[in-house]
């Protein structure tokens, strides 16, 4: 089992939205699939109880209280990380995770709540020796806009691999109200969103 926690100290960098994406991309590669939310917000949890029967599964965790066991089986746990972790919260997560996805959104501010959060990330052991990997998405990108190219500066200058650049489009939020995700429709109108995110998913669906 690969266990992915998705997570940024900042809320509303698209953690829910990634989190999402990536339970139903690797359930669409037919990968047994579970989605932990973290999060008292309940994102994860509500696109799960909208999603449709005919979907592909997604088994559905509530870590919101604590956090649980996996149930056997269970190929890739994707985890919905709430923002504002304090440092045993970060542990406790961290302790349960393979691999770090860190979003991150073209504004100073996420940057500042980003930075807090990769400092605590710094300070785990696992991943200053390397043993977990952290990896940056760079979210909501829109093409030549000034944040964008600040954007790649800030993720050059922290020397993270960036697994994703993710433009900004509607049809996230269009589909999410349905329990869906890009990765769930096939066709013209998902197949660019689907590209952006293929070298993230293959890094996710192939390391054993
Ligand atoms: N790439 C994107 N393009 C357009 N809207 C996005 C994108 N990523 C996230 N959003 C939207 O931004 C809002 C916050 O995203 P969400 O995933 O809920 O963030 P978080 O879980 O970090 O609080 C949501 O309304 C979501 O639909
Ligand atoms: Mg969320």
């Amino acid at each position: 089992m690969i266990r992915i926690l998705v997570g940024n100290g900042k809320g509303g960098v698209g953690k829910s939205t990634i989190a999402t994406g990536l339970a139903a991309a690797l359930a669409a590669r037919r990968r047994v699939t579970a989605l932990a939310d973290a999060d008292r917000q309940r994102s994860s949890l509500g696109w799960l109880e909208r999603r449709p029967a005919s979907a592909a599964p997604i088994r559905a965790l509530d870590w919101t209280r604590k956090l649980g066991a996996v149930p056997p089986g269970v190929e890739r746990l994707v985890v919905d990380a709430p923002a504002n972790l304090d440092g045993s919260e970060i542990e406790d997560l961290l302790d349960e995770s393979d691999l770090v996805v860190v979003p991150v959104q073209p504004s100073l501010f996420d940057q500042a709540g980003t930075e807090r959060f990769l400092g605590k990330l710094g300070k785990q052991k696992s991943v200053r020796k390397g043993r977990k990997a952290v990896v940056l998405v760079l979210n909501r990108l829109r093409p030549r806009a000034r944040a964008t190219v600040r954007l790649d500066a800030y993720a050059r200058s922290l020397e993270l691999p960036v697994a994703a650049r993710l433009a900004d489009r509607a049809i996230y939020e269009e589909l999410a109200a349905q329990g869906l995700a890009v990765f769930d429709l096939a066709g013209a109108r998902t197949a660019p969103a689907r590209a952006e995110w293929a070298q993230l998913v293959d890094l996710l669906d192939g390391s054993a």
